[in-house]
């Protein structure tokens, strides 16, 4: 069932939305070859909880970290460790926020130092299919024309879309109704959502170099392409307003 909210609900959830901003400004400020992933999760978990926010995806389901950092060919879920990031590296990380019971969610993939222009292209395709995407919301629009946006972008760019995660409605809880695949699915699958105001969605596109398949690795968590080529993952909760759209976690 969706749920829409209210300008009460709203108002907390732009609250929620800042503090990840805010993590994502420390991030990309410290991030650097050299740092360890669990210094980004500690650095970015300090910095939430002292803007009375809580790191919502510690103990999710058993989540071991304050934050993914996926690295390379790891598409989500990148479990913080002793890693240590490396020249060349890209590094998807994803922050969730829960503030007075609402929660906020995004990612955005950062080079660490120099990248190869292949790495690049990458990084910039899934940024650019996640900003159509966004200022294609608006209301009486099919979501599975947002998710068509995302497609045709990575794919017209020799990319691939990956299936087996997908965005999701967010309020709440950090995972509502409706899913948002980045690509379109057959019709018969496909139940078809029309975009109101007060609905809110974590738009969040994961393309891969190669192809789409990817595998979950034996800590039960991280997502890795099959092929171990690279993939890049961005991430916004964004919300249906009257005229268009807002980005809360802008
Ligand atoms: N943005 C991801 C999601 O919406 C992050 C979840 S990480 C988890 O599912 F650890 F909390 F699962
Ligand atoms: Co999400």
């Amino acid at each position: 069932m969706i749920y829409y909210k209210s300008e009460r609900e709203l108002k907390i959830m732009r609250e929620a939305g800042l503090i990840v901003a805010g993590a994502f400004n420390l991030i990309k400020k410290i991030i650097r070859p050299g740092l360890s992933t669990l210094e980004l999760d500690k650095a970015a978990a300090d910095y939430i909880l002292s803007r009375m926010g809580i790191p919502a995806f510690k103990g999710y389901r058993g989540y071991p970290g304050n934050i993914c950092v996926s690295v390379n060919e790891e598409v989500v879920h990148g479990i913080p460790d002793k890693r240590i990031l490396k020249e060349g590296d890209i590094a998807s990380i994803d922050v969730g926020v829960e503030y007075k019971n609402y929660f906020a969610d995004a990612a955005i993939t950062l080079p660490v130092g120099q990248i190869t222009e292949r790495a690049r292209k990458l990084i910039e395709i899934t940024r650019n299919s996640l900003n159509r995407a966004i200022e294609q919301m608006q209301p009486n629009v099919k979501l599975s024309s947002v998710s068509a946006v995302i497609q045709n972008l990575a794919e017209s760019n020799g990319f691939s879309v990956v299936r087996d995660f997908v965005g999701h409605g967010i309020g709440s809880a950090m995972h509502e109704d409706p899913q948002v695949p980045n690509y379109v699915m057959p019709p018969k699958d496909n139940i078809e959502v029309i975009l109101k105001p007060g609905l809110v969605v974590a738009l969040e596109p994961m393309i891969n170099e190669g192809g789409w398949e990817v595998e979950i690795l034996p800590n039960k968590w991280t997502v890795v392409t099959k092929d171990r080529k690279l993939s890049a993952h961005f991430e916004h909760t964004v919300a249906v307003t009257e005229n268009g759209r807002e980005v809360l976690t802008g």
